[in-house]
């Protein structure tokens, strides 16, 4: 296990959320979700030491964008340092709740995919609200949201609609694999 992800566990329990870093089985069928026949933008919201980021990268077209969106001080320096030579890769060090405004200034709209590893379903309500939100707002009609969590409650939310989920039993914990779209209800503002 990565002494980084456990000693930020230690630090921030809720933010980290879980105790360790998700296995290589969650990683691969996050990463086969996006599909990479041609350029993509893709943001991954809370990549912790990486162990997503470096399928994604392994998978990535020479033209697609990866931004990284991360909020612990010690995994956006560590992800800054993974991935300093790869020129598609962009570290942001900064709060998801600023998504939209974020990707506003990047010059991004419409981002073909948002991944997402932020423990939404052991969060407090409000700030999880919040979150869902803005990555609601930074969704255009064809953006898909990708995220591993304890349990489907996301995937009633009424900002999203459910497309496909697979459950991961060989991770700790055992989680469910969303992928969602923004609500027509969501579309309509
Ligand atoms: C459960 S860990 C997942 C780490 C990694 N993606 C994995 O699967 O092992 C949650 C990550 O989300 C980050 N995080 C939590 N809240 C965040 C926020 N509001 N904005 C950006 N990152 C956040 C944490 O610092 C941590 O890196």
């Amino acid at each position: 296990m990565s002494l980084l992800f456990f000693k930020r566990v230690l630090a921030n329990p809720i933010r980290v959320g879980y105790l360790i870093p998700s296995s290589g089985f969650l990683t691969r069928k996050t990463a086969r979700r996006i599909d990479f026949s041609k350029p993509r933008v893709v943001i991954e919201l809370g990549p912790g030491e990486g162990c997503h980021t470096r399928q994604i990268v392994r998978r990535m077209s020479p033209e697609s964008q990866l931004v990284l969106i991360e909020l612990d001080d010690h995994f956006a320096e560590h992800l800054e340092k993974q991935f300093v030579h790869d020129e598609r890769v962009t570290v942001v060090h900064s709060d998801a709740l600023h998504l939209a405004e974020t990707l506003t200034q990047m010059g991004i709209s419409n981002p073909d995919y948002i991944v997402s590893g932020i423990p939404f379903t052991i969060m407090a309500r409000e700030l999880r609200e919040k979150l869902l939100a803005n990555i609601s707002l930074a969704m255009g009609p064809d953006s898909v949201f990708i995220t591993y969590q304890f349990s489907l409650q996301i995937s009633e939310h009424e900002l999203f609609d459910l497309s496909r989920s697979d459950l991961c039993l060989l991770n700790v914990p055992p989680l469910m694999v969303m992928e969602l779209r923004k609500s027509a209800m969501a579309r309509r503002g």
